[in-house]
């Protein structure tokens, strides 16, 4: 254990007390309830904050009138953060009917100082608020928070320590997020991730090799590697690795079956990491190759370092070696000064490409970024290319995921299905999802299943018991 570490394991100690001495104020065992937005970064940030909880004495709930609420936050895109001021209005109803209730704010809204002195000002109810480089500081947070009476700050402007050994709770018994790196270097001109993520650092490949044992250990059978964009992983290190390199090393840890990673920046892809996917048993047959859009002059604002030709080789190579891969993007609509005929552009890859699957966003200005000072395209065009980008993705989604009607695919079994009790959702290797009837002690296994029939991006199918 490093320092860091150290002293974080006594405030835990510290913090089992006050969690004890508020368990005697509210005259019952403390439950809390953790919120997590935007991806899945925040997602694994939430198993870690869940996990100091779960240590300190709280019990653990999905119902916001839990004792302590905490959200993780988003900033990505503005609708993120409406979202937030939204439901803490609620919160602070629910507050006034629980004057001992704590109400916690971290995550990537809280590292923007317009959106603390806005938290500051209007929502003074609020108790703790911290930022994303100070996350394994949580248990001393809670100290300091069961201290005072008023609102505690503790935001960080950047950080170069990776704290490991946080206790943790996962969402999820047979997959896990595993981050490989945190922050980006890449200043796309729209993104506010490097301003609230901080500079890119990668963590050593023997501390995300023994993480990903003692997961295969507790019984996981897929992990997901995570980083802003993982085919950039090793540079600041000084061992002699690559994100390609790093991928061999996990596919020999035994107990893990399914091997995914988020994201990959197209400038950074390397021949290396097709052929050890190409040549993989466990790299899911799935690549997430964010475009953002297809208009060379549009990229060159955007600051994303590759062309419409060279993103349509990349793409065509990564299909002709690896047949069944199912590749998809995100895509922005509205950058400032982006044509109708830029967007035809974007279109164009669309239809060359043939993605499974696209995320299209509304583009959204953040401030601080260099696109929030260039002219803004009015709402009515971005509204009639955004239709016209959404007709043209699901039509080539429906093209590419329906090749696989009829076939018989391994699925991982997630969950039970949320409408129909008797139906699980399954996770293909190429991320397609299956609706099945099946069983819950299923969940966690990986079996056989016959697509029955394609819904555009997902299908229905049925369990192959006898292959
Ligand atoms: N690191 C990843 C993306 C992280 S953000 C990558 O580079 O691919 C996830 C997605 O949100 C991005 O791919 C982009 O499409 C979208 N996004 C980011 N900033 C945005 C903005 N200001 N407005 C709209 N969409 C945005
Ligand atoms: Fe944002 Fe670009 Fe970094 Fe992705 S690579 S997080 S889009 S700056
Ligand atoms: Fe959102 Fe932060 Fe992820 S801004 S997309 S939660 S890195």
């Amino acid at each position: 254990m490093n320092n860091d570490e150290l002293i974080q394991r006594e405030y835990l100690n510290k913090a089992k007390a006050c969690v004890e001495e508020y368990k005697r104020l509210i005259g019952h065992e403390p439950s809390s309830c953790v919120v997590t937005f935007g991806c899945q970064m925040n997602a694994r940030d939430s198993e870690k904050l869940t996990g100091i909880l779960k240590e300190a004495g709280f019990t653990i709930t999905d119902d916001e009138n839990a004792d302590l609420v905490l959200y993780n936050t988003c900033t990505v895109r503005d609708n993120a953060n409406q979202r937030v001021y939204g439901r803490l209005g609620h919160l602070n109803s629910l507050k006034k009917k629980n004057p001992h209730k704590k109400i916690v704010l971290c995550g990537c809204m809280m590292q923007e100082e317009t959106v603390l002195s806005k938290i500051k000002e209007s929502y003074g109810f609020v108790d703790l608020i911290f930022g994303t480089h100070n996350i394994f500081k949580f248990a001393e947070l809670l100290c300091r928070m069961f201290e005072s009476d008023g609102m505690i700050v503790d935001i960080w402007k950047d950080c170069d320590r990776i704290v490991e050994e946080l206790p943790t709770i996962r969402k999820f018994s047979y997959k896990s997020g595993v981050n490989i790196m945190f922050g980006c270097d890449n200043f796309c001109s729209y993104c506010i991730v490097p301003y609230v993520r901080g500079r890119e650092r990668s963590r050593k490949s023997e501390d995300i090799i023994n993480e990903i044992k003692a997961l295969a250990d507790d019984g996981v059978i897929e992990i997901m590697l995570l980083g802003q964009n993982v085919n950039s992983y090793g540079k600041n290190l000084d061992e002699d690795i690559t994100f390609a390199k790093l991928l061999s090393e996990v596919e020999n840890i035994d107990g893990i079956e399914r091997i995914r990673f988020m994201t990959s920046h197209p400038k950074d892809l390397s021949d290396e990491l097709i052929e050890v996917m190409k040549d993989s048993k466990k790299i899911c047959r799935h690549l997430h190759l964010p475009l953002q859009a297809g208009s060379n002059k549009i990229l060159k604002a955007m600051n994303r370092r590759y062309t419409k030709e060279s993103y349509i080789d990349l793409a065509l190579k990564i299909r002709d070696k690896i047949p069944d891969i199912a590749l998809t993007t995100d895509i922005i609509v509205g950058f400032p000064g982006e044509t109708d005929e830029d967007v035809d552009d974007t279109i164009d890859v669309i239809k060359k490409v043939g993605f499974d699957n696209a995320f299209t966003f509304i583009y959204s200005k953040r401030t601080g970024t260099p696109a929030a000072s260039m002219e803004q395209v009015d709402e009515d065009t971005v509204k009639r290319n955004f239709d016209r980008v959404l007709k043209v993705v699901q039509e080539t989604a429906r093209n590419a995921v329906s090749q696989y009607e009829g076939k018989v695919m391994d699925a991982l079994c997630e969950s039970v299905n949320e409408h129909d009790k008797a139906m699980l959702d399954g996770r293909l290797s190429n991320n397609t999802i299956v609706h099945f009837k099946g069983d819950d002690a299923l969940i966690g296994k990986i079996v056989p299943v016959r697509l029955v029939e394609c819904h555009g991006f997902y299908f229905t199918g049925e369990l192959c018991r006898n292959l």
